[in-house]
């Protein structure tokens, strides 16, 4: 099936059938996600796949959606990082001078001055929103991915944060949430899965100029 095809076909779930779980197709999506660009290669998000079934249930406890969250096969949330403490950048600069070539110790100092300028100098509210950025770059491949292996899912942006933190104890990780996807099978009884795809055309959404 064509992306295209695949991206019509896909529909943000409002009733998923209890309990479809789907390990390996969840392990496609996660490929996808990891290949997502991002600015400088940077890659300041995770996803937290949340298994334990106590800390499903507060999660889906801290969701605003009528969705039935619980009944969802596989709860991930997208979050991005705090700040750039976690991104290793000594390490990451020495991967991409590799991945590069470029050879020498000044070359190498070059680039990670760089990142301090570019990533570590942002102020904090930029820093915040560049890495949220790239999360959802990340989350895009990843519904795409998980259509393509079959998995339905429906993201989520609409959860009490405070409930969240206490369910994931997310700041102590380093982590900001950004949005909650589960995925699992949409039901029959899902009134989404017959909506017809309701967008904009494309001439309203892009400006030749
Ligand atoms: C970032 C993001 C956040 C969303 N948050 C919610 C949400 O909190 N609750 C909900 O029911 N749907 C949520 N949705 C689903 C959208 O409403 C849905 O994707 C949109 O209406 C388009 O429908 P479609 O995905 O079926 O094509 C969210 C979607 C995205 C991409």
């Amino acid at each position: 099936m064509s992306l295209i095809d695949l991206l019509n076909r896909r529909h943000a779930v409002r009733r998923f059938s209890p309990g479809v779980a789907d390990p390996a197709a969840l392990d496609h999506a996660f490929r996808a996600a990891v290949l997502a660009p991002t600015s400088f290669n940077a890659q300041p998000w995770r996803a937290v796949l949340v298994e334990h079934p106590e800390t499903r249930k507060a999660v889906a406890g801290a969701v605003y959606s009528s969705t039935n969250v619980g009944a969802a096969g596989h709860m991930v949330l997208f979050c991005h990082l705090a700040d750039a403490a976690a991104l290793d950048l000594d390490g990451h600069a020495a991967r991409m001078a590799d991945q590069r070539g470029l050879a020498g110790r000044e070359a190498l100092q070059k680039l990670r001055a760089g990142y301090a300028r570019d990533i570590e100098g942002k102020p904090p509210q930029v820093f915040d929103a560049w890495a949220k950025a790239q999360t959802y770059l990340a989350l895009g491949l990843f519904l795409a991915g998980a259509a393509e292996a079959g998995l339905d899912a429906c993201p989520m942006e609409g959860f009490n944060p405070a409930a969240l933190e206490d369910a994931l104890g997310l700041a102590a990780r380093g982590l900001v949430p950004d949005v909650l996807v589960t995925l699992g099978r949409s039901a029959e009884d899902d009134p989404a899965a017959h909506w017809p795809k309701l967008r904009q055309p494309a001439d309203s959404l892009i400006l030749r100029i």
